[in-house]
């Protein structure tokens, strides 16, 4: 198989469509292996309801004809299906929120039954945090205060911006990217995280996945995590 990432992205997501089944609920991971997902699955044309992370894979869902729910009017989500910056393949333990739909990415997450996640083979890492900052979705109010707080910590931390100005995330927050190096305590980092005042939502996603197919040059590796998962409804 080719190493390009775009194919090993495609052979991932053509992967994950054996997780779906008729009458399912599925939750629509953001990101560009996301949306070849996405397209993946309208085209095999089941019966489906797709409930979208962001605004951006709900208007590439509709574009690819597959009804959508919102999370809100669903008794369940039976599987999501989503990328990662990271991916840390023994305990399965991730970094997202690169494209800035972590908030409504981790939601999703935690309402599925199962989660998948679809990725290239340049997203495993021996450790999270070693390529990608941590980004933490804060309100924008006093948020210059809450970058401080992060800094204590001994993060890097950078406003996210698009064309000069603040990106603001579906929610309407500001993400500050933190960059920690690589973490030999995720589990820690995450919890202290969520303490702090400002804070809505940090990327490290730690015990919710279950499998992962990534795709390389040779072909399409099945990652599974030993274990119960941390918050997910299963
Ligand atoms: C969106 O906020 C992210 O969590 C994406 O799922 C993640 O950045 C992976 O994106 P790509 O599939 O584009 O690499």
């Amino acid at each position: 198989m080719s190493a390009e990432p775009e194919a090993c992205k495609r052979a991932a997501a053509r992967a994950a469509l054996a997780e779906v089944r008729d009458g399912m609920v599925v939750g629509l991971g953001s990101g560009s292996t996301a949306e070849h997902f996405v397209a993946e699955l309208g085209a095999r044309g089941l019966d489906i309801h797709g409930v979208p992370t962001s605004e951006r894979i709900a208007t590439h869902a509709r574009a690819h004809g597959i009804p959508l729910a919102s999370l809100d009017t669903v008794p369940r989500i039976d599987v999501t299906i989503d990328g990662a910056d990271e991916i840390e393949p023994h305990t399965l333990g991730l970094t997202k929120g690169r494209g800035g739909s972590l908030l409504r990415e981790k939601l999703v997450a935690l309402a599925s039954r199962r989660v998948v996640i679809i990725a290239d083979a340049s997203k495993l890492v021996a450790a999270l945090g070693e390529r990608a900052a941590i980004p933490v979705e804060v309100i924008r109010f006093g948020w210059r205060h809450t970058a401080a707080s992060l800094q204590a910590l001994g993060a890097a931390v950078a406003l996210r911006t698009v064309a000069g100005q603040p990106f603001v995330t579906d929610e309407g927050h500001y993400i500050l990217d933190c960059q920690f190096g690589p973490l030999a305590e995720p589990g820690q980092l995450a919890t202290t995280l969520k303490e702090l005042t400002g804070v809505v939502e940090h990327g490290l996603f730690l015990g919710v996945a279950h499998r992962a197919y990534v795709a390389g040059a040779h072909g399409v590796q099945v990652l599974d995590r030993p274990g119960p998962c941390a918050g997910c409804t299963h």
